[in-house]
């Protein structure tokens, strides 16, 4: 699959399953912005199945290569982040892995178990990427039970395979040309922020700035009824120039650190 098709299907299946996101990009769209995406990020278990190496396979074969690589200790998490070679605005791939042989047996269990209920077809494939929760409904005691322990593995548990989110790269709007200006204007709009660390995470010294929604609720269907969890977001980055005079094009983990709690649940 080519790039543009990879994420134009990506973006379909985000906007499509995140009626908030697709509302913030309408908002953009209105102001008469036009919106680049400065990275999308995956979630995925560290199971030889399916950790951040067969998430990435896609994104190889159309052209993308491996740059940075990081440790988030404090949320059990390793991360890679990719890069196309030859196209300059397609945008980064961030792809994480919870380190589950960190938690307990019982985390364990419940991963080995998910991972292998994934159909070869999508562990020796390229469409892993696309596929959502291929393990079957899940129950609402083990999604209390993860969470207890990680957010990102409950959050992952349910939602499985999508795009965990798209990030407006603000460096490419013209109004809103400010961290500052996009978070005011997101919360005119009545957007809730991820505030976790404040809203704005980084500095222009790091070289990127970053703040991100919080997720909005969907409905979903448990084996023990419908409850509303917390879904999908969307993320606003700006960059700075390096030294070498061209915009840093990599992530800081403790700013990351903070924004995937963008996903934690909460009291509505
Ligand atoms: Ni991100």
């Amino acid at each position: 699959m080519q790039t543009q098709e990879i994420f134009d299907k990506l973006w379909a299946d985000y906007i499509a399953q995140n009626p908030d996101a697709k509302k913030v990009y309408d908002c953009f769209v209105a102001e008469g912005e036009h919106v680049v995406n400065d990275h999308i990020a995956f979630r995925t278990f560290f199971d030889t199945r399916i950790n951040v190496d067969v998430m990435a396979r896609p994104f190889l074969e159309a052209g993308y290569e491996q740059k940075g690589y990081y440790i988030f200790e404090d949320k059990h998490l390793t991360a890679k982040h990719y890069e196309h070679k030859t196209l300059p605005d397609a945008p980064r791939v961030f792809i994480s892995q919870l380190m589950t042989d960190h938690f307990s047996p019982e985390l364990q269990s419940v991963v080995k178990q998910c991972a292998s209920r994934v159909p070869d077809n999508l562990v020796f494939g390229n469409d892993l990427i696309f596929a959502g929760n291929v393990w079957g409904p899940p129950s609402y005691e083990t999604y209390e039970m993860l969470r207890n322990a990680s957010e990102y593995a409950a959050w992952l548990y349910v939602y499985g395979f999508v795009s965990n989110h798209f990030t407006v790269s603000i460096n490419s709007l013209t109004k809103l040309n400010t961290i500052q200006k996009v978070n005011q204007f997101l919360k005119d709009k009545g957007f809730l922020l991820n505030s976790a660390g404040g809203e704005i995470k980084g500095t222009p010294q790091e070289l990127l700035e970053q703040s991100s929604t919080k997720a909005g609720f969907l409905p979903i269907e448990f084996v023990e009824g419908k409850f509303e969890i917390p879904s999908c977001y969307y993320e606003f980055a700006i960059r700075y120039p390096d030294t070498d005079g061209k915009l840093y094009s990599g992530f800081i983990a403790k700013s990351a650190d903070k924004i995937f709690e963008s996903t934690d649940f909460y009291k509505k």
